[in-house]
């Protein structure tokens, strides 16, 4: 992809680091037929570049960059690297394959970064991002440097760093606000005076962090000062509080075009909802119901006054149009007597190829669900398709059956059966409702051990006959984990949630992937 994109010129590239940075979040462990999704729904909203991931940090990670960077057309293939010679290798060994190829390279340049975590001095560092752009040059013409912690380092080194990395071949400078410290109009002075000092032919790029709820205004902030690539992610995930949400940024560019004087993207829009879907589904992070643009009440108006005058005519209430971000009314498309070839027909129509052993599951869970519910929408399918796109997993729900409490000082009672290697495994348990009897149950299966904390349900689409959405948090040894669960009933949905995030801990454990320490060599905290 030509993301050719200069402060003259009025075009943003958008960088995405959803499997990067957005998969650093707390408890989020996708595999690699997850990712592969994520990737093929990015291509279709059209980002400019993916960041598909960190190749030296686990077996994992590379061979996920590398399928992504086999399977996925349109966009640049980026891998993050540190600067050692060798991880740039690996870096590349995972892209190579991609129709258009990114390294990204980066080293901190604050006084606190190079004396706590790599024991480095300046003059080291220097060398060192030399090194490695220049390294990284050898095998792409697409080098991209960061200066990480760049809001907390000494202007004029981070300028001399920066300098060095244009001199040896980088072709895109990004400024990360690691720690989500900047403000707006300081980080806009910042990413103008490195345009200023650091001369050569470079795209200069914002990558901002959430700590302070700044980042997207930030991100915006910088491309009023020239950046002419922003780093975001879908939803805004990310380590801590998150990074700059892509959804926010773009439709910010374009509800105020008359603002930032036709700056635009080349996203398509009416794929931002069905992204946010997607990645909230897979992630197992929900999506705050007033989340700016995605979030489900993001066009909903509850005041008479309101309501009333958005009847009359939509804009009194409404700056953007629903069916502009792809989230007006979710269309009934298949009901009980869709057989599997209109069921792969519609899937196919929606963007979802999926063949084999994934298209059975779907179809088998699809009929499952279309014999108890009247009809499916589309978003019902996205949500069982998302179910099904993972690789395999250790458990399986088979079947949850429930006795109600019915005087104060029973318990209820549940029998589950999950499928374990290819065997059907049943256990009985109690508890003091319906759900905690099932998730008992589930744990004397699994023999997982951990407390459920936050657990919510809501409905995927409106109306009695929808389908119950369950999110819940599930912690494990001091770890959150998330699983999402869907199904008519509400104690079905929740047992489905509670072993997807159980099959999630499972994952994290027998990968370390979310373990920072075992996995992301040289301490990447807050990368
Ligand atoms: O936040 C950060 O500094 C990063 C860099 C790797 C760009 O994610
Ligand atoms: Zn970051």
């Amino acid at each position: 992809m030509d993301t050719d994109a200069s402060p003259e010129n009025d075009r943003v590239v958008i960088f995405d680091t959803t499997l990067r940075d957005g998969e650093q979040s707390p408890g989020i462990s996708l595999d690699q037929g997850e990712k592969l999704e994520i990737a093929e729904q990015l291509a279709r909203l059209g980002v400019d570049v993916i960041e598909a991931g960190f190749p030296v940090a686990s077996q994992g990670d590379f061979e996920s960059v590398q399928v992504i960077a086999k399977a996925v057309h349109g966009p640049t293939i980026c891998g993050l690297s540190r600067t050692a010679l060798a991880d740039i290798d690996r870096c590349w060994e995972a892209i190579e394959s991609a129709e258009h190829t990114r390294i990204h390279t980066f080293i901190a340049t604050s006084e606190i970064h190079m004396r706590n975590k790599l024991r480095m001095t300046p003059d080291q560092v220097k060398a060192e991002a030399a090194r490695a752009v220049a390294h990284a040059r050898s095998y792409t013409d697409d080098v991209e440097f960061s200066p990480e912690d760049a809001s907390r380092s000494d202007f004029d080194f981070m300028c001399e760093v920066l300098q060095v990395a244009v001199d040896n071949g980088a072709t895109t400078l990004n400024i990360p606000d690691t720690v989500g410290y900047a403000i707006p109009e300081e980080w806009a002075e910042r990413i103008r005076s490195v345009r200023q000092r650091v001369k050569g032919d470079y795209v200069i790029s914002s990558h901002c962090h959430n700590d302070l709820g700044l980042a997207v205004a930030n991100s915006l902030a910088a491309v009023q000062a020239g950046a002419r690539q922003v780093e975001c992610t879908v939803n805004g995930i990310g380590e801590r509080a998150g990074n700059a949400a892509m959804e926010e940024i773009v439709m910010a560019l374009r509800t105020r075009a008359d603002f930032f004087g036709g700056i635009d993207c080349r996203v398509r829009s009416e794929e931002l909802a069905r992204s946010s879907r997607l990645i909230s589904r897979l992630t197992g992070y929900p999506v705050q119901f007033n989340k700016a643009v995605v979030g489900r009440n993001a066009f909903a108006h509850e005041s008479g006054i309101h309501q009333h005058g958005v009847l009359t005519e939509r804009t009194t209430y409404e700056i953007m149009d629903p069916s502009v971000v792809g989230a007006a009314g979710s269309e009934i498309v298949l009901g009980k007597h869709s057989g599997r070839h209109a069921f792969a027909d519609t899937l196919r129509k929606m963007g979802f190829d999926l063949h084999g052993d994934a298209l059975n599951q779907a179809f088998t869970r699809f009929k499952e669900l279309a014999d108890r519910k009247v009809q499916l929408t589309e978003e019902d399918l996205e949500a069982l398709v998302a179910e099904e796109v993972g690789d395999t997993v250790r458990y399986r729900f088979q079947l949850v059956s429930v006795a109600a409490r019915v005087e104060p000082g029973e318990t209820a009672q549940a029998t589950v059966t999950l499928e374990v290697d290819g065997e059907h495994r049943t256990a009985e348990a109690t508890g003091d409702g319906m759900v905690e009897a099932a998730c008992a149950a589930i744990k004397d299966i699994t023999g997982v051990e951990g407390r459920l904390t936050d657990y919510s349900v809501t409905s995927v689409t409106g109306g009695v006959d929808a389908l119950a959405d369950v999110a819940l948090r599930f912690d494990v040894g001091g770890r959150a984990v998330p699983g999402r669960g869907l199904s008519t009933d509400v104690v079905e949905a929740s047992a489905r949630a509670f072993l997807n995030a159980i099959n999630r801990a499972v994952r994290i454990d027998e990968t370390g992937v979310a373990d920072p320490a075992v996995d992301r060599p040289g301490s990447l905290d807050g990368v």
